[in-house]
Parts: C-alpha cells; sequence; structure tokens
C-alpha cells in the first residue's frame, strides 16, 4: 500500500544555542565594547544622519567587528559560527545527504559583525538581513528586568497577512513571535525574517552582537 506522506516545504527555522562559556567571557567582552567605543565615539554612521527616523538611542559599531583583535570577542564569534553551521547543515540536510558519496563539507563565513548598546529605552524597529542565508543575535548583558515586553526579540510572521480564521490555520494566527533575551542565548534565523526589538529598561545597558553569515559547499581534497 502506498504510504501516506506529509510534506513540508519553506519552513522558518529559528535556532536557540546558549553559550556554556558566557559568565567567563562577559566582563572582557564588556570591556572590549567600552574601549571600542572610546576609539570610535560616532559608531555607526546612519545613526547620526539628521534626517534618519529608524532605530534611536543606541549605540551602533560598523559591521567589521570581526577585525578586532580580542580573545574574548573571538570566542564568542566561533561559539556563533559554529552554531549558524549546525543551523545550516539541520535545514539543509536533504540537499548535503545527496552530496554522502563525495567528499563534501558546509563552511561558513561571518560576513558582517557588529555590536549595539542600548540606552536605556532604545529599540529596534522590524527589518530583515534579506541579503543573507543566515543572520543571528547573542545577548551579551540584559540584566534582571529583562522579559518578554522588556528588551525580547519578536519576529514576524513571513506569510501574506490574510488567512482563514477557522481552527486548521490555528498554526499560523500569530503576527510575530517573541523570544526573551537572555545573557549568553544566541538566535538564528533566517535573513529574510523581519523581526526587530523591544524598548530595554533596566538597571545596565542592553548590549547584543549580532552577524550576517554566507555557506558554502565546498569539495574537500582527502
Ligand atoms: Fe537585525
Amino acid at each position: 500500500m502506498t504510504k501516506n506522506t506529509l510534506f513540508q516545504y519553506w519552513p522558518v527555522m529559528i535556532g536557540e544555542f546558549y553559550n556554556s562559556e558566557h559568565n567567563n567571557i562577559k566582563k572582557d567582552l564588556l570591556n572590549f565594547f567600552k574601549d571600542y567605543e572610546k576609539k570610535n565615539p560616532k559608531g555607526n554612521k546612519q545613526l547620526h544622519d539628521k534626517n534618519y527616523t529608524g532605530n534611536h538611542n543606541l549605540y551602533q559599531s560598523s559591521y567589521n567587528l570581526h577585525q578586532e583583535k580580542n580573545d574574548a570577542l573571538h570566542k564568542v564569534l566561533k561559539f556563533i559560527a559554529k552554531s549558524i553551521l549546525e543551523t545550516a547543515k539541520l535545514t539543509n540536510k536533504a540537499s548535503i545527504d545527496q552530496f554522502e558519496n563525495h567528499k563534501h563539507e558546509l563552511s561558513l563565513n561571518l560576513v558582517e559583525t557588529w555590536f549595539i548598546r542600548y540606552n536605556q529605552g532604545g529599540m529596534i524597529y522590524p527589518h530583515n538581513h534579506g541579503n543573507f542565508s543566515w543572520s543571528c543575535v547573542y545577548y551579551v548583558q540584559v540584566g534582571k528586568e529583562s522579559k518578554k515586553m522588556n528588551g525580547s526579540t519578536y519576529f514576524m510572521k513571513p506569510y501574506n497577512p490574510q488567512y482563514p480564521s477557522d481552527f486548521g490555520s490555528k498554526y499560523m494566527k500569530n503576527a510575530q513571535t517573541t523570544f526573551k533575551a537572555e545573557e549568553g542565548k544566541l538566535l538564528v534565523f533566517p535573513g529574510f525574517l523581519y523581526h526587530g526589538s523591544h524598548p530595554f529598561s533596566g538597571e545596565n545597558d542592553r548590549m547584543i552582537i549580532s552577524a550576517n553569515s554566507m555557506t558554502e559547499l565546498k569539495k574537500v581534497d582527502k
């Protein structure tokens, strides 16, 4: 008898990874950010454009943070790269399996990396990183005040705004999904997915690292 099958096409995957080394590197990362901001007080130029009306009340570094020399930074970037690679491998398993008999390896390149320090109430409007397959946010510091409506990251449903209202479509009912910000947590998401951050208020500034990546299937000579 022919087997019934339920296919799943174009899934929206969001990966959640925890860095067990976070507490060992947090202090060094915060000191590095402090020094960086001292050396580059203006940060990302866009935020100083007087006609710019988007994200506000925050400091953002340039997009080439990975070119800076700092041990703690490179430890966390390694964790980020490993986690994104794991996500890309699992998501593309069917395609990778086709190369099973050949010597191929998936490699990942962090093309853009940056950090953001949010002043009290600072926020990011909904946007996407459409040119990249996988992007991420890593929470370096959020503090005990963090909760769903304070400093969390939200993702918007990528489908058409209209959907049937009967129970059959309940799985896609919510217009957005929200992940609580937690220190040492990394969220990996596809670049096309619209997202933003709820304003954060707390004793310490909210600090995050973000990255945009490219993955490539390379032939390995063995
Ligand atoms: Fe983003």
